[in-house]
C-alpha cells in the first residue's frame, strides 16, 4: 500500500465525479498516478442536495480507485460551486520603520484580510494581490525594500457555510478528510491559464452541466468570480422541448450532431431520432437542431455578459475568453463566443509545466477540474496558515505565499 503523502483531488460535478491522485516529486512537479470517473448523484446545479446519495457514489469511486492503483487515500482537495458567492478586495496599510520585514508583511496582510463576514458565510479564499510602497510603487514582494508606508490588497471569496459543511460531512461519510475546498473556476484557472494570460486580462469560463462559472484575472491578480445557475443541461432541455424527445435522446443529438453556431454549418443534414410521444421513425434537420442549441447557448452568454457588465469587467478582459468544461466541447463554440463578445477566445488546454500523466487524462475535459485542484496554491485562507513561532501570526505561511503565483 502506498502512503498518505500523495495529493488527491475530487471534482464533484452535476453530471460526473472525477478523482485524481498525484505523486509530488522533490522539485514540486506532480505526476498523476491514479484516476477514475463515475456519474454523479445528489448534486443539482453544482450544489449538493443529498449527502447520502453523493456519499454512496463517492465511497464506491474511492474504493475502486484505491484497489486499482494500490493507494490508500485519507485527505482530498475538493471543489465547490456556489451561486451566492461574494468577492471583495480587502485592503491593509501599515507604517514601516526603514525596510519591510516579515513582521510588516504579516501585519499588512492580517489587516487586509480582517473583513468580517455574515454568520451564514465564510471566507473560502484569501488570495494575495500586489503590494504598494509609499502609495506609488506596485510590487509582488516588498520584502527588505525601503519604505515609509506599505499597503496590501487581498481578494476574498466568501461562500455559504452550509455548502462547505455539507461537502465536509459528505466526504466524512466516505471516510475522507477535506484538505481544502476550492471554487470551481479558480481551480480550473490553475490548470489551463498561464501567468502571462492572467496578467493580460482574461476571463476563464467553465461550462458545466448544471452551472457556468467564471473567474476574471488581470495584472493585479484575480478580480472576480461568479457562478451562473445554468449550463449544458439547459441546452439539453431546450432540445428535448423543441423536438419532443427524452433528455437522454436530446443529449445524444447535442453531443453527436450539435453545433453552437448555425451559420457555421457547411451543409444541412437529416438526422434520425426518437420522439417521446410519437413512436416511429423521425428525422430532424441539423440546421434546426443547431438553431435551438445556439439559442440556448446565447441565453447562457447573455447572463454572463450582464454579470460582466454589472461588475465593470468587460474592459478588463483585453485578452478575451478561455473556455473549459463539458458544454464547451460543442462544435463551433469558439465562433459563437467570438461573435457574441467580440473578443478573442480559445478552448483551455492543460499547462504541462507542473504536471504530467497519461495523455488521455491531460486532454480529457472531465479531468480539468481535478487537475486544477491538484495544482492549486497561493491561497492565504485561514485553514492553510502555518502559525509563526509565537502562535498568532501567519508568517510561516507568508514565506510560501509571497512567492506563490496568483
Ligand atoms: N461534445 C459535447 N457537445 C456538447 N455538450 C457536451 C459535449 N460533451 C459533454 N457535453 C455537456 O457537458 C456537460 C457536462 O460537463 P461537465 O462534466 O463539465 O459538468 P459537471 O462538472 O458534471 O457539472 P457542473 O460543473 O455544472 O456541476 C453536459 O451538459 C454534457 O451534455
Ligand atoms: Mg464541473
Amino acid at each position: 500500500m502506498a502512503g498518505n503523502h500523495y495529493l488527491a483531488s475530487i471534482d464533484i460535478g452535476t453530471e460526473k465525479i472525477a478523482l485524481l491522485v498525484a505523486d509530488k516529486e522533490d522539485n514540486g512537479h506532480l505526476r498523476i498516478i491514479g484516476h477514475n470517473i463515475c456519474s454523479s448523484e445528489g448534486v443539482r446545479k453544482g450544489s449538493l442536495y443529498s449527502i447520502d446519495s453523493l456519499s454512496r457514489v463517492l465511497t464506491k469511486l474511492i474504493e475502486k480507485t484505491q484497489k486499482s492503483f494500490d493507494l490508500d487515500l485519507a485527505r482530498v482537495r475538493v471543489n465547490i460551486s456556489d451561486t451566492h458567492l461574494t468577492c471583495t478586495d480587502g485592503k491593509g496599510k501599515v507604517s514601516i520603520n526603514e525596510a519591510v520585514t516579515l513582521q510588516d508583511l504579516d501585519s499588512v496582510l492580517e489587516s487586509a484580510m480582517a473583513m468580517s463576514t455574515p454568520t451564514n458565510k465564510e471566507k473560502l479564499h484569501i488570495i494575495k494581490k500586489k503590494f504598494t510602497i509609499d502609495e506609488s510603487v506596485v510590487v509582488d514582494n516588498p520584502m527588505d525594500m525601503e519604505a515609509e508606508v506599505l499597503e496590501s490588497k487581498v481578494h476574498i471569496v466568501t461562500v455559504s457555510s452550509s455548502s462547505v459543511r455539507n461537502i465536509e460531512n459528505c466526504l466524512k461519510q466516505s471516510e475522507l478528510e477535506v484538505e481544502k475546498i476550492v471554487l470551481n473556476p479558480i481551480a480550473k484557472s490553475q490548470a489551463v491559464l498561464t501567468q502571462e494570460e492572467k496578467n493580460s486580462g482574461i476571463c476563464l469560463v467553465d461550462m458545466g452541466a448544471g452551472v457556468t462559472s467564471y473567474s476574471v484575472f488581470h495584472e493585479e491578480g484575480i478580480v472576480r468570480s461568479g457562478v451562473i445557475g445554468i449550463g449544458g443541461d439547459e441546452v439539453t432541455q431546450e432540445i428535448a422541448d423543441a423536438f419532443d424527445t427524452s433528455l437522454e435522446e436530446a443529449k445524444r443529438l447535442k453531443e453527436i450532431y450539435g453545433s453552437a453556431k448555425s451559420s457555421s454549418l457547411n451543409e444541412e443534414k437529416f438526422i434520425d431520432f426518437n420522439q417521446s410521444t410519437n413512436k416511429g421513425e423521425h428525422q430532424l434537420s441539423s440546421l434546426e437542431l443547431s438553431e435551438v442549441i445556439e439559442g440556448a447557448y446565447r441565453d447562457i452568454f447573455v447572463l454572463l455578459k450582464n454579470e460582466l457588465k454589472h461588475h465593470n469587467l468587460e474592459g478588463i478582459i483585453k485578452s478575451g475568453f478561455v473556455l473549459c468544461g463539458g458544454a464547451s466541447e460543442i462544435n463551433s463554440i469558439e465562433e459563437l463566443v467570438r461573435d457574441f463578445f467580440s473578443k478573442r477566445v480559445k478552448i483551455g488546454q492543460i499547462q504541462r509545466s507542473r504536471i504530467s500523466g497519461l495523455e488521455t487524462i491531460l486532454t480529457d475535459y472531465m479531468y480539468t477540474g481535478a487537475i486544477g485542484l491538484l495544482l492549486h496554491e497561493g491561497d492565504l485562507s485561514k485553514s492553510e496558515f502555518i502559525m509563526s513561532s509565537n502562535g498568532n501570526g501567519v508568517i510561516g505561511k507568508l514565506k510560501k505565499a509571497i512567492v506563490g503565483n496568483f
